[in-house]
């Protein structure tokens, strides 16, 4: 039976393009986790978007001198085509300035205020002299009351460790302009989350599925769970859905708060646009549907701890729930992976350090690009981005291991037969390299289930690479000159493994495992093409979605029956051979 199986991917911010270290952490994962259900049969439902409000997007559009709408607009467009482009299959990847999203989240709000989940505060923020608006911890910068280290930050020294509060500072500044911060009264909502710590505490216990990282990290956070914010001095963001704060222009809901309600927002608006509003309710209320997000280890606590807590206080209340069925599902899986660097060091769009995916993808293919953030990248410790490593895992592995297999293979069955040859009597050879093959598909399948991405890759590459051993050792190119029957069994038995590792690359690989799929002669999509849609909401307003019409899609994870006879269309190498030099002219571009 397909399960239904919902893949939330974390809501990249709008507030600038996406560098590899992003869609290593989220991206990737969470694509080739999706393609390989599908390829199960599994009924997938992959949903993200732009994460617009907040002081991130808002403090980006006051540097480049426009509204923060107007830099989401921007960014929204240009990680769209980012993803779209890196073959990122969403079954919707939406944004949170829509109106279904504003009206999930007060919905949400709502019911947790009634529930008693919500509580008010009154505390000391620390506001911006220049704007009045609040001025976040890690924005304000003074001297440590501690070391004296002269740029702490208001959150936590980065000299002595100390954890900070930004009134603790000396000479506070604000790291936008310089001024002083203003320090007043404000009253704010806070989430309960103690009152969520004893459910929280055995659910977790009970994960024992999750990496042992996130595990640990959030049951920690458990021993110390006080009330959190979730409003903000602000005038960017979904507005408080109670009366008094209707005309309250500077208070906002924060950013992380309406940021996770749009898994559920996205699903929603996902089952709205085809016609069957309630069908969100297959993957939310049911019990039996599993939920994996994908991220970077810095959201972990929201995810394990906070949308959990949200998730609890709402149960099926509300408007959007519907007060009937199964409360909405916890988190199966919470994948985090680690931090990617580049030659060394760390990310910072700031100080160029960065190589964003639009430019990757100018001079490169995705694929290889995909495979290197997989077999190479962050998924269980902090991982380098090298050029050297990049042009030498091309060249060594995917073009001289599978790129060869495939081409070799297919120019001498193209060349010699123009079609799948007819095999004459099967060697215990030719027959156990099968066997082998298919076994791929029970061990890349759990791995992938697992979400141990690049053990699964090196092991289709370990089959690959035995293909390879078999084809030079049987040396059907030789054969043929004198037994054309046994180079025509040979080439069978050779094609047929390329075929069923063509299926298990698709994941990984989608774009040339397409290609391939086709030079193999079949027909339809193994691994078709996204698309963008517009989408109008009630009052009249766009915007553009990226999906994908997946259900048409032919593949299945299981050995194909190759037809005998099926015509093959002329091969072209899959992947290109890049040239040393580009080493040193992509360091020398980014220095
Ligand atoms: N925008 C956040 C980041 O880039 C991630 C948000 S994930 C979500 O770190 F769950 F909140 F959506
Ligand atoms: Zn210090």
């Amino acid at each position: 039976m397909a399960e239904k199986i919902l893949v939330a991917v974390a809501w990249p911010y709008a507030n600038g393009p996406r560098h590899l270290g992003h869609v290593a952490g989220f991206g990737v994962p969470s694509d080739i986790f999706a393609r390989y259900h599908r390829l199960k049969g599994n009924d997938v439902l992959m949903i993200s978007g732009t994460d617009e409000h907040g002081t991130p997007v808002s403090l980006a559009a006051d540097r480049e001198g426009v509204t923060p709408k107007a830099l989401a607009d921007r960014y929204n467009r240009i990680i769209g085509d980012d993803l779209h482009t890196l073959g990122l299959s969403y079954d919707i990847f939406t944004r949170t300035t829509t109106r279904n999203h504003y009206r999930v989240v007060q919905d949400v709000f709502k019911t947790l205020y009634d529930q008693g989940y919500l509580l008010r505060q009154t505390t000391m923020g620390a506001f911006s002299a220049t704007t009045g608006r609040t001025l976040p911890d890690r924005y304000i910068e003074g001297t440590c009351p501690i070391c004296g280290y002269h740029e702490a930050r208001g959150d936590q020294c980065d000299q002595c460790g100390n954890q900070l509060d930004p009134a603790d500072l000396i000479n506070p500044r604000s790291k936008v302009d310089g001024t002083p911060p203003v320090f007043r009264e404000t009253e704010h909502f806070f989430l309960d989350l103690p009152a969520f710590a004893e459910q929280l505490a055995a659910w977790i216990t009970r994960q024992e599925h999750w990496r042992p990282n996130v595990r640990t990290f959030s049951l920690n956070l458990l021993d110390d769970l006080r009330p959190r914010a979730i409003t903000r001095d602000l005038d960017w963001g979904v507005p408080i859905p109670l009366p008094e704060y209707a005309d309250r222009e500077t208070k906002r809901i924060y950013v992380w708060f309406d940021a996770v309600i749009g898994y559920l927002s996205a699903s929603i608006e996902w089952a709205r646009s085809r016609g069957t509003p309630d069908a969100w309710r297959e993957w939310w209320q049911n019990p039996q549907a599993p939920h994996y997000y994908f991220m970077g280890k810095d959201n972990i606590v929201f995810h394990t701890v906070i949308w959990p807590a949200i998730l609890l206080g709402y149960g099926n209340g509300g408007e959007v729930g519907g007060g009937t069925g199964e409360p909405l599902q916890l988190p199966h899986n919470v994948v985090s992976s680690e931090f990617l660097t580049m030659e060394g060091r760390k990310f910072s769009s700031s100080r160029g350090i960065v190589i964003y995916v639009n430019d990757f993808l100018s001079r490169y293919d995705p694929d290889p690009l995909r495979y290197f953030l997989t077999i190479a990248g962050p998924e269980n410790q902090d991982a380098d981005f090298t050029w050297a490593e990049f042009v030498r895992r091309n060249n060594d592995e995917l073009v001289a291991n599978w790129g060869n297999l495939v081409n070799r293979t297919l120019t001498n069955v193209f060349r010699n037969f123009g079609q799948v040859p007819q095999p004459g009597p099967l060697a215990p050879e030719d027959v156990a390299l099968m066997e082998a093959t298919e076994r791929g598909f029970a061990a890349i399948g759990t791995l992938l289930e697992g979400t141990k991405f690049k053990a699964a890759l090196t092991e289709a590459m370990r089959l690959a690479s035995q293909v390879n051993f078999y084809l030079s050792e049987q040396e059907p190119w030789k054969v043929i000159k004198s037994d054309r029957e046994r180079a025509a069994t040979v080439l069978y038995t050779a094609l047929r493994c390329v075929d069923h590792l063509k299926t298990m690359m698709t994941p990984f690989l989608p774009f040339t495992s397409q290609q391939l799929h086709e030079m193999l002669g079949y027909d339809g999509f193994i691994a078709g093409p996204l698309a963008f849609r517009e989408c109008t909401e009630e009052d009249g307003s766009t915007h553009r979605v990226l999906t994908g019409d997946y259900a048409g899609w032919v593949g299945r994870w299981q050995a194909s029956d190759l037809p005998i006879g099926q015509v093959l269309r002329k091969p072209e190498p899959l992947f290109k051979k890049l040239d040393e030099k580009v080493v040193d002219e992509e360091l020398a571009r980014y220095q």
